[in-house]
C-alpha cells in the first residue's frame, strides 16, 4: 500500500493535513463497541509495513534536513544565531532521534495500558481485539523508530533509570480518562508535529515517509482514546473526574519537557543546562507547544478535562494553552 492518497491542506506556509483525523465529539454519548470495531475493519484495511514502505536503501540527502528548522528547540535563539547552517542541521537530525527514542519509550507504556485494557471487558468483544490490533501498530512503529535511529548513525536518546521508574507507577494508575488522556498527550503532540513535517519537501525522504505512516495509522487510535475518554468522563461521578483531570494535568508537565533531550545539545557545542534554558526560555517554546497542542486541548476542554482551579492552574504551566482557554 502507498501514502500517496494523503492529500494536503496549505495552512499557512506549511501544509497541515487534515487526513483521518479523529473527529470525535467530548460532548455526545458514542457506543465504544460499535466504533472498536470499525476501527478494527480499517486496522486490517489499512496498515503499512515500514521494512517494506520505506525505501532503506537509499542513502541520506546531503541537502535535505530532518525536522522543519522553525521547530527545532534552539530557534529563534542567540544560540541559534551562532550555529552555522551544518551545525543547524546537525540539531535537527538530533532532535529527531530524541523524539523517535522518546516515541519508543511512550509507544512501550502505552501498549502495557492496552495489553491492561485487553483483559478488563469480555475478552473476545470488540474492544478487546482492537486493543491487541493497536498493540500490533505500535509494536511495528517502534521498530520503524528504531530502524531510522539506528541508520543516522546517532545512538537512541535514552531517559534515565529514575524517570523509567516512575513511569512504571502509571501501570498502577486505575484505567480511566487520565490514562487515556496521556495517551493522547503523547499521540496528539506528535500527530501534529508529523502532520506539517511530513509535507515539507525540505526534509529526508524516509523522515517524512515515516512520519506518513506513523500518522496515517496514530489517526485511529486518536480516535480511539478519545472516544474512551468521553465515555470514561461521562459514566464517573465528580470526585473521580476531578481525580483524572488532575492525573493528567501532572502528565502533562511531565511530558513537555522531556520530549528533546539536553545531552543532545553537546552535539553543537552547546551545553545541555545552557541549551535548556535557552529551548525553556526562548521566543518560539510557547507557541511551537500551542501550535502541537491546541486540537488535543479543545477536545479535552469539550469532554470535560479542563476544569477546576488546580487543574488549570498546572496546565498553565504547561504553557501549551492556547491563549483564550489559558485566560479564563
Ligand atoms: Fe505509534
Ligand atoms: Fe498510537
Amino acid at each position: 500500500m502507498t501514502t500517496s492518497d494523503v492529500r494536503a491542506e496549505t495552512n499557512g506556509q506549511i501544509a497541515v493535513t487534515t487526513d483521518g483525523m479523529a473527529r470525535v465529539s467530548g460532548r455526545r454519548p458514542i457506543d465504544l463497541q460499535r466504533s472498536a470495531g470499525r476501527l478494527l475493519k480499517t486496522s486490517v484495511e489499512k496498515f503499512y509495513d515500514a521494512e517494506v514502505d520505506i525505501d532503506w536503501d537509499s542513502p541520506w540527502l546531503p541537502d535535505k534536513a530532518w525536522f522543519p528548522e522553525h521547530r527545532l528547540s534552539l530557534y529563534g535563539t542567540g544560540l541559534w544565531n551562532r550555529l552555522s547552517e551544518e551545525q543547524k542541521i546537525d540539531l535537527g537530525k538530533h532532535e529527531l532521534v530524541s523524539i523517535l527514542s522518546f516515541g519508543i519509550y511512550a509507544e512501550n507504556l502505552l501498549s502495557m495500558a492496552l495489553l491492561r485494557l485487553n483483559t478488563t471487558g469480555d475478552l473476545v468483544d470488540n474492544k478487546a481485539l482492537y486493543a491487541l490490533a493497536e498493540v500490533g501498530d505500535e509494536s511495528r512503529h517502534s521498530t520503524m523508530f528504531a530502524r531510522l535511529i539506528a541508520k543516522t548513525g546517532i545512538p537512541p536518546y535514552k531517559l534515565p533509570p529514575g524517570f523509567l521508574s516512575l513511569a512504571k507507577i502509571l501501570h498502577f494508575v486505575p484505567l480511566g480518562p487520565s490514562i487515556q488522556g496521556a495517551t493522547l498527550l503523547i499521540e496528539e503532540i506528535l500527530d501534529r508535529a508529523q502532520r506539517e513535517a511530513m509535507n515539507d519537501e525540505r526534509l529526508q525522504p524516509q523522515v517524512r515517509q515515516l512520519m506518513k505512516i506513523h500518522v496515517l495509522e496514530e489517526a485511529r487510535h486518536i480516535t480511539f482514546a478519545r472516544s474512551e475518554l468521553v465515555e470514561g468522563m461521562r459514566s464517573r461521578g465528580r470526585i473521580s473526574r476531578a481525580w483524572h483531570r488532575g492525573v493528567l494535568a501532572v502528565v502533562a508537565n511531565l511530558s513537555y519537557p522531556i520530549l528533546i533531550n539536553p545531552k543532545l545539545y553537546r552535539a553543537v557545542g552547546v551545553h545541555p543546562v545552557r541549551g535548556f534554558l535557552a529551548c525553556q526560555f526562548g521566543p518560539h517554546y510557547r507557541e511551537n507547544l500551542q501550535f502541537m497542542s491546541e486540537p488535543m486541548i479543545r477536545f479535552f476542554d469539550e469532554a470535560g478535562m479542563m476544569e477546576g482551579r488546580f487543574t488549570m492552574f498546572l496546565w498553565r504551566l504547561t504553557r501549551s494553552l492556547p491563549d483564550d482557554i489559558a485566560r479564563r
